[in-house]
């Protein structure tokens, strides 16, 4: 998938593209179908929302689950951020974002590239998120929220807040945003399941809890360029990856075809087997 030139001036002065209906229902199908059983598994990689058990975000899926090690391969989700980089790939990190209806925690104000570079000593915002709704995004679901341009700011000041929710976050004061806000207003992409936004690492965002019916799991690559790897491995590596390996492509049918694919953590923080007594 080649971005086309007014794609790229969109993203130039937005910070954002969205591409609705990206993926089909059969493809989104494979994942989510998967989807139940990585949240019911009891292993760090779960982060669960502070009221209770329900999942916020499963990190690293594509390393234990055959579907999402596809995915993390995708051409449409990889190709793209490529492109825009004009380098190599690796994966920084892969979240799979719950907001699960009623339960779903809201994502205070943030630039990703501020927690990346402020934890991970990422040297660049040469790093971005790519996601796709599992489900269908509307107004009342928790829908992620941009503020148009932003990114053009470059890094703002952040605040290290580690008690809203509970996933630490650098989250940027409510005066700087309200300033932002009367410039640049607020965008929020909706529409089906299998759609898909990319969006600069410096693209101001956050996103509301989720008092709907309807859960909204949403999944997110953050890639980066190989050049821009991380230099402090402070936070574990589930969280920001190791492995600066470029990310190799499968074919654009991946999901519904076989592909050999790699799963180094299968088995990773599971209580071995009781012996028989
Ligand atoms: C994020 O900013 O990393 C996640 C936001 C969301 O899923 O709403
Ligand atoms: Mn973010």
């Amino acid at each position: 998938m080649k971005l086309t030139p007014a794609q790229l001036q969109q993203f130039d002065r937005e910070g954002y593209l969205f591409f609705p209906s990206l993926f089909t229902p059969a493809e989104i199908k494979v994942l989510t179908d998967e989807v139940p059983a990585l949240y019911a598994q009891r292993r760090p990689e779960n982060v669960r929302e502070k009221t209770g058990d329900v999942v916020r975000t499963n990190f690293a899926a594509h390393l234990y689950s055959y579907p999402f090690a596809k995915l993390a391969r995708h051409p449409r989700m990889v190709e793209p951020i490529k492109e825009l980089f004009g380098e190599d790939v690796y994966m920084h990190q892969f979240k799979i974002n719950g907001k699960q209806a009623f339960d779903g925690d809201v994502w205070q104000w943030h630039q990703d590239y501020g927690t990346w570079m402020n934890d991970d000593q990422m040297p660049a915002a040469r790093a971005m998120n790519v996601a796709i709704f599992l489900d269908e995004v509307n107004e009342f679901n928790g829908p992620l929220m941009f503020i148009p341009g932003s990114h053009k700011q470059g890094v703002l000041d952040a605040a290290h807040d580690t008690s809203t929710t509970s996933y630490p976050l650098w989250v940027i004061n409510h005066e700087t945003i309200t300033g932002m806000v009367a410039k640049g207003g607020i965008v929020a992409p909706k529409g089906p399941a299998g759609s898909m936004i990319l969006f600069h690492g410096c693209l101001v965002h956050a996103s509301t809890s989720n008092l709907s019916p309807w859960h909204r799991v949403s999944v997110y690559l953050s890639l980066c360029a190989v050049s821009n790897h991380i230099r402090r491995f402070k936070r574990p590596d589930y969280i920001a990856h190791r492995d600066f390996t470029p990310i190799r492509c499968l074919p654009d049918d991946c999901l519904l075809k076989h592909y050999d694919v790699t799963l180094p953590w299968k088995d990773r923080f599971f209580e071995p087997l009781q012996k028989a007594s």
